[in-house]
């Protein structure tokens, strides 16, 4: 049985997928790591070990993968693209710095490494639909290159190493556990919450902005399946193109309005957010991951609509 180290455990992936990864490989086998506990995650903290672990300080990685005997890491700890805008210096250090340092312990210690990239990797000069898995990664954000690099850096220690590293290319992630970091999509999760409370949404994305989208059970089946592919099938490796739909705000608005009538949009738009959206695909080709895994998405945007609903209306107790 495989025993997992999760870093990031508790923001908006972690929060989910440590979970998940207990009932499929036993709490005991998954190691929650975060560089501080939190409050509002006693579960998560209690239902397995958990360990502080700060991804800048590579002893305390090692002394994490030591005690438990890790060899599989799940590399989640980083800054998100509207933040690291924000912080592009703690942005290359925790995004950079962290993942060669789990790296280093994957490559002494006999670890895999999954770690997910992103869209944030794509820039203006890449085709917009139906954007290739191979093709070009001139990103003009900060997080945007710390991705770009890190799907690098993950190759080359597959190649030269030999440790096995995979990934994928996320597009927003879409949730109700926890809420996104800071990131340029995230404008898709807030709306369900405002539709709730208050019947109304200010999107500070502009209309007509397309991105790619996924709802969290199919992101966390996309990290589980290529866990487990078979490595003589895996032409790539950090990282994979995978898409579950793609749509703009008013898009996303209208699945609101089929639940909730009286739901209204408008737009007050943040150019930093907004600069970065355009500069992004508007639909990914993830027919790589498809053929090479069996990457299979179960979520479109109105069966998630209803679902995210359902179970936020249960969280803000409406
Ligand atoms: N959801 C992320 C962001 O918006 C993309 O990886 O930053």
């Amino acid at each position: 049985m495989r025993k997992i180290l999760v870093t990031g455990a508790l923001g908006q992936i972690g929060s989910e997928l440590t979970m998940n990864l207990r009932d499929i490989y036993g709490a005991e086998n998954v190691i929650a790591s975060s560089r501080r506990a939190k409050e509002g995650h006693e579960e998560l903290m209690e239902s397995g070990a958990f360990e502080i672990v700060n991804v800048t300080d590579s002893k305390q990685i090692a002394d994490a993968v030591k005690k438990h005997k890790v060899d599989t890491i799940v590399h989640l700890a980083a800054l998100l693209s509207a933040v690291g805008e924000q912080k592009p210096a703690q942005a290359w250090n925790v995004n950079m710095n962290g993942l060669y340092n789990i790296l280093e312990v994957a490559r002494e210690e006999g670890c895999s490494v999954f770690t997910p990239s992103s869209i944030a990797v794509f820039g203006d000069s890449t085709p917009k639909d139906s954007t290739p898995q191979d093709t070009i990664q001139r990103p003009n954000t900060m997080y945007g290159v710390t991705k770009v690099a890190g799907e690098l850096l993950c190759d080359y220690y597959y190649h030269k190493f030999g440790v096995d590293t995979r990934g994928v290319r996320f597009p927003g992630l879409i949730s109700y556990k926890t809420l996104p970091g800071g990131g340029t999509t995230d404008y898709a999760v807030h709306i369900y919450y405002d539709a709730l409370k208050n019947k109304k949404y200010t999107s500070f994305i502009d209309k007509g902005t397309k991105m790619d989208m996924m709802y969290m059970p199919d992101a966390l089946n996309a990290i589980t399946q290529l866990l487990e592919a078979d490595p003589s099938k895996l032409i790539h490796r950090n990282a994979f193109n995978v898409t579950a739909m793609s749509f703009d705000p008013e898009e996303i608005a209208a699945s609101i309005k089929k639940e909730i009538p009286e739901f209204e949009l408008d737009y007050d738009v943040d150019p930093v957010r907004q600069s970065i959206a355009d500069s992004w695909p508007n639909s990914l080709d993830d027919t790589a991951a498809r053929e090479e895994w069996g990457w299979k998405p179960e979520f479109d945007l109105d069966s998630m609509t209803k679902d995210m609903l359902e179970k936020l209306k249960i969280k803000l107790g409406i």
